[in-house]
């Protein structure tokens, strides 16, 4: 069994990939400092896979303690680093840390993977890279434009470090993955997302407004130039994301990548407005979500989705769930963390 080093394995995707890892023929170790997660998700992913995932609390941004641990562990095949900060207000804010804890850390372990020849690296990159779109559907050839936030600009900087690396490492291999907007939660509301104080994203926040945390939600923005004047997104269902993870490392480990650094865009092809999105969830749950209009958020792209050709034909991932599927999870989840009955 090749044994996989998940970074950032508690967080919401990390944890989802975990279990499709689990699922497959991959043993997984996992390296969370627990700075936007908690212990309890190791359960969650244990409770779905009968298998404990190997679990270190490690900050990354520990150089020591990071050397340390590849001493330890001399046998990993891959990486998949998802460890980041990933709140785009509070990088505004403070943009050392974002940083510090997303550029200092990905150093690290590539500094690792040089040391220990570990010539597999798979990592989480955003559609936040192409700021606002020339051209919809947007293709991985898109110029990327300047960062609207320290944030974005991480993950610009960050591509820009593997790239530099694998020109000159040809036996190191790469694919980052550009995610659309990841929403919804495993089907058996075992893991899913959990956001710390008030949610930023739009789904976590409609869920706690049904769940009647919030008084209701403030949909940003309904003059913009979209069909229902509010912005429009692709929502990918995280389950789907998590397996596209699992193929981008099969692809690494049987050799079939056709470039040592690969890029893809990773969701489902179809934009959707916040207002589809709000309706999609009153129709999945059969109650009336609060909302109000106000006005735009700064910061927002118009329109963004995936040209997803790459994806489908190259990688061989295409996105399967629907819309529905994700809400419906989301809300499941939501229910059992608020102990609410159905
Ligand atoms: P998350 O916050 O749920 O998960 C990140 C995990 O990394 C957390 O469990 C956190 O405790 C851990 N972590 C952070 N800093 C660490 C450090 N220094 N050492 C060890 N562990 C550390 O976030 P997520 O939504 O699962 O996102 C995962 C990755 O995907 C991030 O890199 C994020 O930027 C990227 N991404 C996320 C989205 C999204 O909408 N969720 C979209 C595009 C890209
Ligand atoms: C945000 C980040 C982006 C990151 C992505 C995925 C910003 C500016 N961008 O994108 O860098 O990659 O998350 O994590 O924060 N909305 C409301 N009301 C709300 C919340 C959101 O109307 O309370 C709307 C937003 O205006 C947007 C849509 O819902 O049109 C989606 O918002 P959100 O979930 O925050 O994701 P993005 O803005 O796409």
């Amino acid at each position: 069994m090749k044994k996989i080093l998940v970074t950032g394995g508690l967080g919401y995707i990390g944890s989802h990939t975990a279990v499709e890892l689990l699922q497959k023929e991959f043993e997984v170790i996992i390296i969370d400092n627990l700075s936007n997660s908690t212990i309890n998700v190791l359960e969650g992913i244990t409770n779905i896979t009968k298998k404990p995932p190997t679990f270190e609390r490690l900050d990354l941004r520990e150089k020591a303690q990071v050397e340390d641990f590849f001493l330890r562990n001399k046998d990993i095949s891959g990486i998949i680093h998802f460890a980041a900060s990933k709140a785009v207000g509070e990088s505004v804010e403070n943009p050392l840390l974002y940083y510090e804890n997303n550029v200092n850390t990905l150093i690290y372990l590539l500094q690792e993977c040089k040391a220990h020849s570990i010539p597999n690296f798979i990592f989480s990159s955003s559609c936040t890279v192409y700021g606002e779109p020339d051209s919809l559907p947007i293709t991985e050839n898109a110029p990327i434009k300047a960062a609207m936030s320290p944030y974005g600009n991480t993950k610009q900087i960050s591509e820009e470090i593997i790239a530099d690396l694998c020109a000159v490492h040809p036996e190191m291999n790469a694919i980052a993955l550009r995610y659309f907007n990841p929403i919804g939660a495993h089907h058996s509301a075992e893991i899913g997302e959990l956001p710390l104080g008030v949610p930023q994203n739009l789904v976590p926040f409609i869920t706690q407004t049904a769940a009647g945390i919030r008084k209701e939600l403030s949909v940003f923005g309904n003059d913009y130039p979209t069909p229902d004047g509010s912005c429009v997104r692709d929502y990918i269902h995280v389950v789907d994301l998590a397996k596209a993870h699992v193929i981008a490392l099969q692809r690494l480990l049987s050799g079939k990548n056709e470039s040592n650094l690969e890029i893809f865009n990773v969701g489902t092809g179809r934009g959707s407005s916040v207002m589809e999105v709000v309706h999609a969830f009153e129709k999945v749950t059969k109650q009336k979500l609060n909302y109000k209009f106000v006005g735009r958020r700064p910061g927002d792209v118009v329109s963004v989705y995936a040209d997803t050709q790459k994806a489908n034909d190259v990688l061989g991932w295409k996105a399967e769930k629907s819309m529905e599927d994700a809400l419906s999870s989301s809300w499941k989840w939501e229910k059992k963390i608020r102990n609410i009955e159905s």
